[in-house]
């Protein structure tokens, strides 16, 4: 899965849906990785959660990202994923976030790495389930741990690990310090992601560049910017800059609202619409304006003719 390298759309809570991961499928994404999904939700039958494990027949192989703390909570609620579809799973073990860190999950496993190797052997089990992890550095600047998960990632055959390097703590702050995980993927064979930072297409080139990485992740950098990954594989295969016109423009953001719409039916579509029509406007003459007004917006048609004439 990983032999070439990747580019794909990082796990985002609230923002990596059905909807946004087939958008950015359709402009090249290699893979997109689902939002995150409680594993005890699922094993308890919560709706929701069930709800998050939707695939979509442009999302293959369809990677779902799982949370929790308990082994065999994780793989059992990996098994159902994978009856709903999933080809792959990805255990969040780096999300800095206070309710998810304070039941044990995500980033709080990285201080705890006899809880991490919990989950992976119970996945590891046969029959196996095709996993991955995705970490941070450490918990904090004195705790760093990305040589010590690849190596038990490594034993406890994960098919890659991703890593955000930055530690925890400082959640979102500073900068993404690549080269710390240049150097751990320098060391092992197992086919390491970066995820952390790239915004542009020159930073993009740059790490993918690096021959120790099997991929990249993009997050914020998508925002109102689905066609990122087009961007960039222009880049990289015909040395090209490219960038959508007006009518594409029009046409993805439309149809990102009609596939909201399939998803979560019209009126809850709309809330999440709203949120991506502020980014997709970013960048317009009189876009703050132009921002209070969407969120008082309630009638999908009079959005519709406003992006028709703003992208005309
Ligand atoms: C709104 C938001 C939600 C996120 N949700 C998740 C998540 O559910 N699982 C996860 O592993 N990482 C999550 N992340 C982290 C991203 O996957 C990514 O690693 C991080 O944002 C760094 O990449 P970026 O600088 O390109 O955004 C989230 C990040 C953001 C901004």
């Amino acid at each position: 899965m990983f032999s070439k390298k990747s580019i794909i759309l990082a796990p985002m809570a609230g923002i990596s849906d059905r909807s946004f991961r087939r958008l950015c499928r359709s402009f090249g994404a290699d893979f997109a990785v689902s939002e995150m999904v409680s594993a005890k939700g699922l094993v308890y039958g919560d709706r929701k959660s069930r709800i998050l494990l939707a695939p979509d027949v442009s999302d293959k192989p369809h990677w779902v990202q799982l949370f929790g703390s308990e082994p065999e909570i994780i793989r059992e609620a990996a098994q159902i994923a994978l009856e709903a579809g999933a080809d792959l799973i990805d255990i969040n073990m780096g999300c800095p976030v206070r309710k998810v860190v304070k039941t044990g999950a995500g980033a709080a496993l990285l201080r705890q790495p006899e809880a991490a190797v919990g989950i992976m052997r119970a996945l590891d089990r046969a029959p196996a389930i095709p996993y991955t992890i995705k970490v941070r550095t450490g918990w904090d600047h004195d705790t760093f741990v990305l040589d010590d998960f690849i190596t038990m990632a490594t034993e406890f055959n994960a098919r890659a690990l991703t890593c955000h390097p930055r530690t925890a703590k400082i959640m979102f702050s500073g900068k993404a310090d690549w080269e710390q995980l240049f150097a751990a993927a320098e060391k092992t064979s197992l086919p390491i992601i970066g995820s952390g930072d790239i915004n542009d297409t020159a930073t993009a080139k740059n790490h993918l560049s690096r021959p120790a990485l099997s991929g990249i992740m993009l997050g914020r950098g998508t925002y109102g910017r689905p066609w990122f990954f087009r961007e960039i594989k222009e880049l990289l295969l015909n040395n090209q800059t490219w960038r959508p016109d007006s009518d594409l423009r029009r046409e993805t953001i439309i149809k990102h609202g009609e596939f909201l719409k399939e998803e979560y039916g019209e009126k809850h579509s709309l809330l999440i619409y709203r949120k991506h029509l502020a980014w997709y406007i970013k960048g317009i003459p009189g876009a703050a304006a132009l921002r209070k007004q969407i969120f008082t917006m309630t009638d999908s048609s009079a959005i519709e003719d406003m992006i028709n004439e703003l992208f005309r």
